[in-house]
C-alpha cells in the first residue's frame, strides 16, 4: 500500500490511474478509522480497480475549536488496519497541502446545497459549508470513479451529493450504517464513551428500532412518529438536540414535512455525557437489529 503525506503526490498518482483508465473508488475519512469505515474501503476495493483514502481531520467543519482539538489521530494505526483490508494507497496532509494556504478565512467556500438547512445544519452552524469545500477539494484532487459514504450521516450524503452533481463526479454511494451488536452506530467518536456512557448511547438506536416499529405498524403522520421516538429517548433519561422526521427524498429542512409520508428517515442528535452523537435510520427500509443486553 502507498503512503503519501502530501496530497499533491496523491494528484499526480490519481491522474496517471485516470490516463490508464483506471476505475478508482474513494474513501474519504479523517481518520481513527474503525469497522464502519473497513467496510467502506472494501467494498471500494471490490467495485474498483483502486481503492484510495484520505485522513485529514478537516478544522473548516468544526464549530467547536475543543471538538476539533479532541478528535483523536492515529495515522500510522489507520494505514495498519487499511493495509489489511485491501487498500490502494492513504493519503493525508496539513491546511495549506490541501488547501494552498494555512489562513483558513482565505480559504474560498463551497456552497452546500439546499440539504445543509435545519438539523445538523442549524445545531452546527458553518458545519456544511466545511464539509463541502473539503468535499469539492478531495474530489478535484482524487477525480474519483465513486466515493463512498456512510449513511450514518445522513444529511451530510445530501451535501455530497449536491457537490458531486455541480462537479459532474463522482458517482456517489452510500453505504448502510455500521452498528454494533447493541445497535449503536460506530463512530470515531465513541473511543471518547465509558461503559455506561455506551449502555446509554444504545438507546437512540432503540428509539429509531421503535420509531421504525411505529412505521412498520402503520404509523405515517410525521409528528406521531417524532412522539414515539422522543418518548423512547426520554424513557432513557436521552435529552435530544433534534429527534426529526423528514422525507428523505424531500429534504424540507428546519420543518416537519407535511404527513402522511410515503418514505421517511428518522434522525437524532443526541449528547452522552461530553460526547455529541448523530444516528438515523430510514423507518421504511430493512429491520434495525439490535441484541438486547440486560
Ligand atoms: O464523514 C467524515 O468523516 C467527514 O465529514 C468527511 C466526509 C471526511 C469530510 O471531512
Amino acid at each position: 500500500m502507498e503512503r503519501w503525506i502530501d496530497p499533491a503526490q496523491a494528484a499526480r498518482w490519481c491522474a496517471s490511474a485516470d490516463e490508464r483508465g483506471l476505475a478508482v473508488g474513494f474513501v474519504p475519512t479523517m481518520g481513527a478509522l474503525h469497522e464502519g469505515h473497513l467496510e467502506l474501503v472494501r467494498r471500494a476495493a471490490r467495485e474498483n480497480d483502486a481503492a484510495l483514502v484520505s485522513v485529514f481531520v478537516n478544522p473548516l467543519q468544526f464549530n467547536d475549536p475543543a471538538d476539533f482539538e479532541r478528535y483523536p489521530r492515529d495515522f500510522d494505526g489507520d494505514a495498519a488496519q487499511l493495509e489489511a483490508v485491501g487498500c490502494t494507497a492513504v493519503f493525508t496532509g496539513d491546511t495549506t497541502g490541501f488547501f494552498g494556504t494555512a489562513d483558513l478565512a482565505r480559504v474560498p467556500r463551497a456552497d452546500p446545497g439546499p440539504a445543509a438547512r435545519g438539523l445538523e445544519g442549524e445545531h452546527r452552524p458553518g458545519h456544511f459549508e466545511g464539509v463541502a469545500t473539503i468535499v469539492r477539494r478531495l474530489f478535484q484532487i482524487v477525480r474519483p470513479t465513486r466515493a463512498y459514504f456512510g449513511e450514518k450521516d445522513f444529511q451530510q450524503t445530501l451535501v455530497v451529493r449536491h457537490i458531486a452533481r455541480a462537479l459532474g463526479y463522482p458517482e456517489v454511494v452510500v453505504c448502510p450504517t455500521s452498528r454494533e451488536p447493541s445497535g449503536l452506530a460506530r463512530s470515531s467518536r465513541n473511543t471518547r464513551l465509558d461503559e455506561l456512557e455506551r449502555a446509554r448511547a444504545a438507546a437512540i438506536s432503540a428509539g429509531l428500532a421503535e420509531a421504525q416499529r411505529a412505521w412498520r405498524a402503520g404509523e405515517r403522520d410525521p409528528a406521531a412518529l417524532e412522539a414515539v421516538l422522543a418518548a423512547s429517548l426520554a424513557r432513557a433519561g436521552i435529552e435530544p438536540e433534534y429527534a426529526a422526521v423528514r422525507d428523505p427524498h424531500h429534504w424540507t429542512g428546519r420543518e416537519r414535512p407535511a404527513g402522511p409520508l410515503e418514505q421517511a428517515q428518522a434522525l437524532v442528535a443526541a449528547r452522552i455525557g461530553a460526547v455529541r452523537l448523530i444516528d438515523n435510520l430510514r423507518l421504511d427500509g430493512p429491520l434495525l437489529r439490535r441484541e438486547v443486553v440486560s
